[in-house]
C-alpha cells in the first residue's frame, strides 16, 4: 500500500489568492518550513505568471533539498518552458500542467473541443516530458466533467509520460461519495493507472474540502493537494493540518498517512498566519485558540480523569505545548536555546543572538517570559527588517479624549542618519501614521486593515501589530508587522514595515 503523498501548494493556490501575498523572503521561510514537516512535493508558484514568481519558484528549488518542488504551468509551450526553466535546479524537479476538461470550461473558457483538448494534452505533457520525467497532469475541473471523458484525457496524458494525475475539484462542487466513485472509477477504467499517483485538490466552497480530499485517498488516490491553514482562492483549499491530522488520528480507516512530522504544524502554521498577518478563527480546527480548550465543566472534569474521555488527538502530537512561563530576566542563553527547541525551533547561531537580544529586552519590560512570548519573538525575525531603510527610532505621543492627538516620529536611515516629523490624528496611531507619511512620503495607498493582538495573558502582554496596505490601482495587499509591549510602538513599526515593501 502506498503511502500517501502531500502535495502542498500554500505558495501558489494560497498565495495566489487575495490577501496572501508573501514576498520572496516570507516565500524561502515557508518553504523551508514544509521541508522541515516533511510534505513531499512543494508547488512553489505559478512560474509564467510574473518575474517575481518566476524568481522564488527558482529560489525556492534551489533551497530546498528533501522535497520535490513544482511549478504549475498552462499546457502550452511558453507556462511549460518557464515552468521547467524555475525548477530545473531542484534536487526533484516537477512540472504540473494543466488544462481544462469540463464542458462548461472546454466551450466557454478555452473554446476547444474535446478532441482538440486530447491533442492537446497528449502533445504537451509528451513536451514537458522532454525535460523532466517527474509530470503531473491536472484535469481542470474535473469533478464537473464527463468521467468517460476524463478516462480519454488521463489515458492520454499518462501515454504521454505522466507519472501523476491530479483529479481538481476546482470550483468546490462536489460530495464525498462522489468524489469516492470518481477516483475508484478513473482507477479501474485508466490503463496503467496502477503506474501513477492519483492526486486530488479539493477547494472548500461548500466547506467539504477535508472530507471530499479523504473520500479520494478512499476511492484509491495517493496525493492529497493541500495548504497550510486551508489558504486558498475563495473559501480556500483542503486545509492540511486538518487532513493530516484525520488520518492520524483514525489509523484504522486510513492506514497509509503521510510522513508528515505533525509536531511541526502548530509552528508552520503560526509563521503562515504570521507572514499573510491573519490570526485563526478561535473555532478553527487543530490550530485555534480553543482547539484544545475544555471549558465546560463536565469536560474538565473527564479530562482530568482521563484525556481521552474529550481529547481525540494531544496538543502535543501538533506541537502546541503547555503555555509554561519558563524564563525571566535571569535566565541564560542555554536554557533560552533550550526552550526554543522543546517548542520545535531550530535557529542559526545568528538567528539565536538576535532574539536572544529582543528576549533580554524583553525582560526588562516584563518579568515572566511565556512560551507565547518566545513564539512571538522567532516569528518577528531580524531578517524581516535588516534591510530596511527605515527603523523607529524613537516616537513621543500626546493622546486625550478633548484634543487631537499628536505625534512626533524619529526614524533610523540606513546610513545612521535620523529624520524626525510630527502629526496630529485621530488617535495616536492614526497621528503617527501620518508623522510616518510626512517622513516617507510612500505612494499612495489605502489603509485597509489594522489589528493589534495580544500575544499573551496579562497587561504587560506583548502586542503584535499588523496592517495591510493596498497601493492605488493595485488589487494586491502588502502586509506588515510589528511587535512590542506598547501597542502604538507595535503598530508604528508594523506600518513602516509594510510601507518598506512598498517603496
Ligand atoms: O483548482 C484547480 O483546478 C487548480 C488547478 C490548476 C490544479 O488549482
Ligand atoms: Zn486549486
Amino acid at each position: 500500500m502506498k503511502q500517501i503523498k502531500i502535495f502542498d501548494t500554500t505558495l501558489r493556490d494560497g498565495e495566489q489568492s487575495p490577501g496572501c501575498s508573501m514576498n520572496l523572503q516570507e516565500k524561502l521561510e515557508v518553504a523551508h518550513a514544509l521541508e522541515k514537516l516533511k510534505v513531499d512535493i512543494i508547488e512553489a508558484g505559478f512560474a509564467i505568471s510574473s518575474p517575481g514568481d518566476f524568481e522564488s519558484v527558482k529560489s525556492i528549488a534551489e533551497a530546498v533539498h528533501d522535497c520535490t518542488v513544482a511549478s504549475l504551468a498552462r499546457l502550452n509551450i511558453k507556462d511549460i518552458d518557464a515552468a521547467y526553466e524555475a525548477v530545473r535546479g531542484a534536487a526533484d524537479p516537477r512540472i504540473h500542467t494543466f488544462i481544462a476538461t469540463s464542458p462548461l470550461h472546454m466551450q466557454y473558457k478555452l473554446k476547444m473541443t474535446e478532441d482538440q483538448v486530447l491533442e492537446k494534452t497528449e502533445k504537451l505533457v509528451a513536451y514537458a516530458k522532454n525535460y523532466c520525467s517527474n509530470i503531473e497532469f491536472s484535469a481542470e475541473d474535473a469533478t464537473r466533467s464527463d468521467p468517460a471523458f476524463l478516462v480519454k484525457v488521463v489515458n492520454a496524458a499518462i501515454r504521454a509520460g505522466a507519472t501523476t494525475i491530479n483529479i481538481p475539484d476546482t470550483v468546490g462542487y462536489t460530495t464525498p461519495a462522489e468524489m469516492q466513485n470518481l477516483i475508484a472509477y478513473l482507477i479501474a477504467n485508466v490503463e496503467n493507472s496502477d503506474k501513477v499517483d492519483f492526486a486530488v485538490h479539493c477547494h472548500n466552497d461548500l466547506g467539504l474540502g477535508v472530507a471530499n480530499s479523504l473520500a479520494g485517498v478512499l476511492g484509491g488516490a495517493t496525493q492529497i493537494e493541500c495548504t497550510i491553514n486551508g489558504l486558498g482562492e475563495r473559501a480556500g483549499n483542503t486545509s492540511l493540518e486538518e487532513v493530516v491530522m484525520a488520518m492520524r488520528t483514525r489509523p484504522d480507516i486510513y492506514k497509509n498517512p503521510p510522513r508528515i512530522d505533525t509536531t511541526k504544524i502548530y509552528n508552520t502554521s503560526k509563521l503562515v498566519y504570521n507572514i499573510i498577518g491573519q490570526t485563526p478563527a478561535i473555532n478553527k480546527p487543530i490550530v485555534g485558540a480553543n482547539a484544545f480548550a475544555h471549558e465546560a465543566g463536565i469536560h474538565q472534569h473527564g479530562v482530568l480523569a482521563n484525556r481521552s474521555t474529550y481529547e481525540i488527538m494531544t496538543p502535543e502530537s501538533v506541537g502546541i505545548t503547555a503555555n509554561k512561563i519558563v524564563l525571566g530576566k535571569h535566565s541564560g542563553k542555554h536554557a533560552f536555546d533550550t526552550r526554543l527547541r522543546e517548542l520545535g525551533y531550530e535557529l542559526s547561531e545568528e538567528e539565536l543572538l538576535d532574539c536572544f537580544e529582543k528576549f533580554k529586552v524583553l525582560c526588562d519590560k516584563k518579568k515572566n517570559i511565556s512560551d507565547s512570548d518566545l513564539r512571538a519573538l522567532v516569528t518577528h525575525k531580524k531578517k524581516d527588517t535588516e534591510n530596511a531603510k527605515y527603523s523607529l527610532d524613537r516616537f513621543y505621543v500626546h493622546a486625550s479624549n478633548v484634543l487631537s492627538a499628536t505625534s512626533t516620529v524619529r526614524l533610523k536611515l540606513t546610513n545612521g542618519s535620523t529624520i524626525e516629523d510630527a502629526a496630529v490624528g485621530n488617535g495616536p496611531v492614526d497621528a503617527s501614521y501620518n508623522a510616518v507619511r510626512k517622513l516617507i512620503n510612500p505612494p499612495a495607498h489605502t489603509l485597509e486593515k489594522y489589528s493589534i493582538n495580544a500575544v499573551s495573558e496579562g497587561k504587560d502582554s506583548l502586542g503584535e501589530a499588523m496592517v495591510k496596505i493596498r497601493v492605488e490601482g493595485s488589487d494586491d495587499l502588502v502586509s506588515g508587522r510589528g511587535l512590542s509591549t506598547d501597542i502604538v510602538e507595535a503598530s508604528i513599526i508594523a506600518y513602516i514595515n509594510a510601507l518598506e515593501k512598498i517603496i
